[in-house]
């Protein structure tokens, strides 16, 4: 019979008990239930609501139990429907009456809302620690390829020259922002439910800002109602990992996409590739394609919480319990993915002369070629004209601008001097975008010294 089977003349049978567990899915949290019961006993003590040699029996009981799980010797009963009554049960099956004190003052909903923010709050600082690896690893990257130079795109096609240290780093602020949704994830678990029992609080003479400093947590949650059933905070948790795999899978996306023979711009570690079963010569960045696959269930993570929450009435209800799969593999999903990420920029190969190549095809002067002419007086829009039919007679003749002589230039336009055809330099053209935030060598380095400061920050 269950710990609450007090009142039943029958138990359920087993398919509906497994049905009705949450075992499986809570059972992750098994050192955060510890410790939440823990400072739970301590209280009680401290409050004299349970004796001091209780207290001291139950922390000894849950130190072991503890142990036990940590070395991975812990076996679950079909009955325990969850992982509170797991070691509720465990407990009390080694140290008697003590073990069945503990649970005074204190409903498994707020044992479940405690458990669940601390290991929300776990969550959140293993993505925090494993978004600064790759953001290291980005800042890394464009360190090292300062001045390599390779097309901007606009709607995938060339647009102006761009350092692929800019590149880089667009992504590296990116995951900045990232850290600053899963800081303010972690902010906003960071409230202790304990002690507000089933719905309403408690008749016990409970401290709740106590168990919120032994436990680590912020503040108390003032309202009980409230503390039971909010799961807000995990859906900010997987919503900051939705973004963030969001962001990984466009980098996915043009890895996969420069190491394909048409770039070339990258070539990947066989320690991140894959051969075909068939094909003898491929080599795939199956990787990039699987991070960039998983961002998928990690949306539908955050979608079926959302789904879940709607049309809850207060306070707890049974379908809470439905919310723990879907944190915990976003968490994980996210964290392998962004130590795959990482591992893979740090073991590429770039390829600056195919990078370089291509960034002055495709008309990428154009916009400077313009810009010359309204130096010289045009107005822009005029030069603008002038520049798209320069363009089309390139294409015409199959030429690009860097083909083209003055003669062909000052045919076009009387303000085209001799100089123009030196203009046309991939290189300096990125170089000469140096305002703050451009794709300049300066701009980059400046802006490279800014990303290590906030590095240092986070
Ligand atoms: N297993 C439940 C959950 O994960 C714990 C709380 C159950 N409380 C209840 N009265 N049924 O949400």
């Amino acid at each position: 019979m269950a710990l609450w089977g007090g009142r039943f003349e029958q138990g359920v049978d087993e398919f509906t008990q497994e049905f009705g567990a949450s075992l499986e899915a809570d059972k992750v949290m098994v050192q955060q239930d510890i410790r939440a019961s823990r400072a739970h006993a301590k209280m009680l003590a401290a409050q004299g609501i349970i004796s001091p040699e209780d207290q001291a029996a139950i922390d000894a009981g849950l130190a072991d139990i503890a142990d036990q799980m940590a070395a991975g010797g812990f076996a679950y009963d079909v009955n325990d429907e969850d992982i509170h009554m797991a070691v509720e049960s465990k407990l009390t099956a080694a140290i008697g009456t003590p073990g069945a004190r503990l649970h005074t003052g204190r409903s498994r909903n707020d044992q479940v809302a405690t458990d669940l923010r601390l290991y929300a709050k776990d969550l959140c600082r293993e993505l925090l620690e494993g978004n600064l690896g790759l953001r290291r690893v980005l800042l890394g990257v464009a360190k090292d390829n300062l001045d390599v130079v390779m097309p901007g795109y606009t709607h995938l096609q060339h647009a102006q020259p761009v350092l692929f240290s800019h590149h880089m780093l667009a992504y590296f602020w990116m995951f900045t922002r990232d850290f600053t949704r899963l800081s303010a994830a972690l902010r906003a678990a960071d409230a202790n439910p304990l002690g507000s029992a089933a719905l309403a609080g408690t008749t016990y003479p409970l401290d709740r800002q106590l168990t919120t400093e032994l436990l680590g947590f912020d503040h108390a949650i003032p309202n009980s109602m409230d503390a039971v059933s909010d799961r807000d905070y995990l859906l900010d948790l997987e919503y900051a990992c939705g973004v963030s795999m969001m962001h990984l899978s466009r980098l996915c996306e043009e890895i996969v996409l420069w190491s394909s023979t048409e770039f070339g711009f990258v070539t990947l570690s066989d320690a991140y590739s894959t051969g075909s079963s068939i094909m003898p010569q491929k080599k795939n960045p199956d990787f990039a394609e699987l991070a960039r696959g998983k961002t998928g269930r990690v949306y539908g993570d955050l979608m079926a919480l959302l789904t879940t929450m709607k049309g809850l009435p207060l306070a707890y209800n049974k379908d809470l319990q439905e919310c723990k799969e879907g944190p915990t593999d976003a968490a994980w999903t996210l964290h392998d993915c962004m130590a795959i990420v990482a591992g893979m920029l740090k073991t590429m190969t770039v390829h600056a002369n195919a990078m370089l190549a291509q960034a002055g095809r495709g008309f990428t002067a154009a916009t400077d070629v313009a810009d010359y002419l309204t130096k010289r007086g045009m107005p822009f829009r005029e030069a603008h004209e002038v520049v798209g039919k320069l363009v089309l007679y390139c294409e015409k003749h199959h030429k690009d601008l860097e083909d083209l002589t003055a003669d062909e230039f000052r045919a076009a336009s009387p303000l085209f001097d001799d100089d123009i055809t030196h203009d046309l330099d991939p290189a300096g053209i990125a170089n000469a975008r140096d305002t703050y935030g451009g794709t300049g060598h300066d701009a980059v380095v400046e802006q490279l010294d800014e990303a290590s400061s906030v590095l240092e920050r986070d």
